[in-house]
């Protein structure tokens, strides 16, 4: 048989705790080719130039894997999302939906939750008391930032349990290295259940509007015109989806990260302002999206002496190019100081992370929660086990050991 590629290896489960050393020897060929004719783009300015390229486009349809798949959903009433999407369609509505969310028409949107994202993070401290070994996943970095959503968009509490099922399997069917008839069959499965649930929810908040996202989004007469209620459902099952995986790893990875470097917990005790630097090298040095799958080239691009030719799908190794050493100094280093830390943590160009002020705030919030309130937090088991995914790479578990005695009183 022969030899597994690097990027074979990279995909195997085996080496989902560390692929950094897999991810050096990809960079030495910044552009490479698969047998299958897709190209992987594994190093900084090569990554930051193709996501600021017209040529390249988000939208499935242009890739003969997905295309039949993205036209059935279409054909059932279910538009793709606006990552999905190039302009002019991708920029109206990720404008319709960011006027909502964030500056400069709804500033309060992020920020206001601020005290309320530090109840929940205290209240799920709280309930750590008394134990000897926590789930920092179970217990912390997953109910956290999917109430967080949950709450935001309007999704009352008694549906969220219901649809864990459907994410999960959402996400399970965009694994590279997974059956492609499988993928479809998983995808149009959980795409279908949670677009029923989310369409529904959007009838509830047209009809009973409430403070909420969706509603803000379901009510919006600005002058760009109303999105329609499959838009809308896309949209919101899109912030859905990205609100529950992404910031569950970041906070994951984060803890990880602080207990492997106990000097920087340390730190983080004394000056919580750290968690700001401190969060940005996490997104650089254990992000949570390590790839952008499914891009495809429109036209011929020529980039670092390769033609990708038109129609090839394109793959861009986020995780590869935030620890390229041409381009950020001691990339192997976890520095929680770093200055000028121009990572490709949320991506860039026109799909950079809608939810990144978000999840920054999230992050920020249960680190420093984490930091001051467990009382001698070590881990349990060095590396933890990780979700199968090697596109939203984060611990499964991660198990920690904590002091005798209450975890330190006081909101997080
Ligand atoms: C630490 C947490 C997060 C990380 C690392 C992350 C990462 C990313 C990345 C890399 C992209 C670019 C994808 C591409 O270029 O195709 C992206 C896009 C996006 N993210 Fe996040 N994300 C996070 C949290 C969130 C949250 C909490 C939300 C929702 C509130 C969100 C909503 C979105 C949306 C809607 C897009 C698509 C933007 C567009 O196509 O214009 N993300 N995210």
């Amino acid at each position: 048989m022969a030899e597994p590629t690097v990027w074979e290896q990279i995909l195997d489960y085996s080496h989902r705790a560390d692929p950094y050393p897999l991810y050096a020897e990809l960079r030495r060929t910044p552009v490479s080719r698969q047998a299958d004719g897709s190209y992987l783009v594994s190093t900084y300015p090569e990554i930051l130039a193709l996501l600021h390229d017209p040529r390249l486009s988000s939208d499935p349809s242009h890739n003969p894997q997905f295309s039949a798949a993205v036209e059935q959903q279409r054909s059932e009433g279910m538009p793709p999302s606006f990552l999905m999407m190039d302009p002019p369609e991708h920029d109206r509505q990720r404008r319709l939906a960011m006027r909502h969310f964030g500056p400069p028409h709804a500033p309060w949107r992020v920020a206001g939750l601020e005290p309320r994202m530090a109840e929940i993070v205290g209240g799920l401290i709280d309930d750590m008391a008394g134990k000897a070994r926590i789930d920092v996943v179970d217990e912390l970095a997953y109910p956290f930032p999917v109430s967080v959503i949950c709450e935001l968009l309007g999704v009352p509490p008694e549906d969220r349990p219901r649809f864990r099922k459907w994410v999960d399997m959402a996400l399970e069917a965009i694994n590279p290295g997974v059956d492609p008839q499988v993928q479809q069959q998983k995808r149009e499965e959980a795409g279908r259940e949670l677009f029923n649930f989310i369409s529904d929810l959007v009838e509830r908040h047209r009809q009973a509007p409430g403070d909420d996202l969706l509603s803000a989004m379901a009510a919006d007469d600005g002058p760009e015109g109303r999105l329609s209620t499959g838009q809308l459902a896309s949209t919101g099952l899109l912030l859905l989806i990205a609100g529950h995986e992404t910031t569950v790893n970041l906070i994951a990875n984060g803890v990880l990260t602080l207990l492997r470097h106990p000097d920087a917990l340390e730190r983080l005790r004394r000056d919580p302002d750290l968690v700001i630097p401190m969060t940005e090298e996490l997104l650089r040095y254990e992000p949570p999206v390590h790839f952008v799958p499914i891009r495809t080239a429109l036209d011929d691009i020529d980039i670092a002496g390769t033609r990708i030719p038109a129609g090839s799908p394109v793959t861009l190794v986020l995780a590869a190019a935030n620890r390229d050493p041409g381009h950020v100094a001691e990339p192997d280093r976890f520095i929680p100081d770093r200055r000028h830390n121009r990572h490709l943590g949320f991506g860039s160009g026109i799909h950079l992370c809608f939810g990144a002020p978000l999840a920054r705030l999230e992050t920020q919030v249960a680190l420093t929660g984490f930091a001051r309130r467990v009382p001698d937090p070590r881990l349990a088991e060095d590396p933890p086990p990780y979700r199968p995914s090697p596109i939203l790479r984060g611990p499964l578990h991660l198990p920690v050991d904590v002091g005798a005695g209450q975890a330190r009183p006081g909101r997080a």
